[in-house]
């Protein structure tokens, strides 16, 4: 096991919303957390990444327990040298150029030298297919591009875990699948992701553990296979349902 929580709560304005999740991650996995909206699926990645702080529960990483509570910013500041968090709306420094955004979390907090970052960050944005737009700002770049730049950041401090919080939902349709299609191939490399989305074909095809969520809870967990042909719950079933069926056109 890479990384499990136990009992994880969180509360925002006395309302619920993270309900006591148990979840482990293993090494390898590419496991998709599916649910409607409002299920609490962003809350539950960012207290996974001390974005925000859960009100209770335990984490258990690199084999060490602790509650999350007891956690103190050292403890939190080493676990996140080892995670990686992917945001929809990309989260770029606009003022600097792709390879300066790849190398800023290697030359800023893990104070790596520059040549030694420039060299990490260049193989990092040939990953995602942009080592020639190194030089290029967010503005001259496409949203699946910046997308792009965002994974290459993600993968430049070599992470044991990367966290994607709905990657695709900001782009136009037609940009998502060069991000999928990165994503993808980190998966076939054994990258470990947990990753939030409503693609539904690329979580059938990708992952090979499907979470799914509703209201604060877990309904349901299990291997993707099995999720998508035998779905154990009712809420799974006709989410899954609702969300394959063929939509109309628009026009
Ligand atoms: N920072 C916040 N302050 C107050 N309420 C929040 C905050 N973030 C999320 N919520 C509430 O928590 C619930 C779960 O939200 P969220 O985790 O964003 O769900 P999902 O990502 O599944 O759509 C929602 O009711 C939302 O309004
Ligand atoms: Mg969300």
């Amino acid at each position: 096991m890479l990384l499990e929580i136990r009992n994880l709560t969180k509360s925002f304005h006395g309302q619920q919303v993270l309900k006591g999740i148990d979840l482990s991650v293993s090494a390898g996995d590419a496991a998709v957390i599916l649910g409607p909206s409002g299920a609490g699926k962003t809350t539950l990645l960012r207290c996974m990444n001390f974005l925000e702080t859960a009100d209770g529960g335990e984490i258990t990483f690199d084999g060490k327990t602790r509650p999350i509570h007891e956690m103190s910013k050292r403890e939190i500041r080493e676990y996140r040298m080892h995670t990686a968090f992917v945001f929809q709306s990309f989260n770029l420094f606009l003022n600097k150029n792709a390879l300066a955004n790849v190398t800023e979390g290697l030359t800023v907090v893990r104070k790596t030298d520059a040549k030694t970052a420039k060299r990490l960050g260049m193989e990092a944005l040939d990953r995602v297919g942009l080592a020639d737009h190194a030089d290029k700002y967010p503005h001259q770049l496409s949203g699946g591009q910046q997308q792009r730049v965002a994974i290459a950041r993600a993968l430049a401090t070599n992470p044991e875990i990367i966290f994607f919080d709905e990657p695709t939902s900001a782009l136009d349709p037609e940009l998502t699948g060069e991000v999928l299609s990165v994503m993808r191939s980190l998966a076939n490399d054994g990258m470990t992701m947990l990753i939030v989305t409503h693609e539904i074909e690329f979580a059938r095809t990708v992952s090979n553990r499907i979470v799914f969520m509703e209201d604060g809870e877990i309904v349901e967990t299990g291997e993707t296979k099995r999720v998508f042909t035998h779905p154990q719950k009712e809420r799974t079933a006709a989410f899954l349902k609702i969300n394959t069926e063929p939509k109309e056109e628009e026009t």
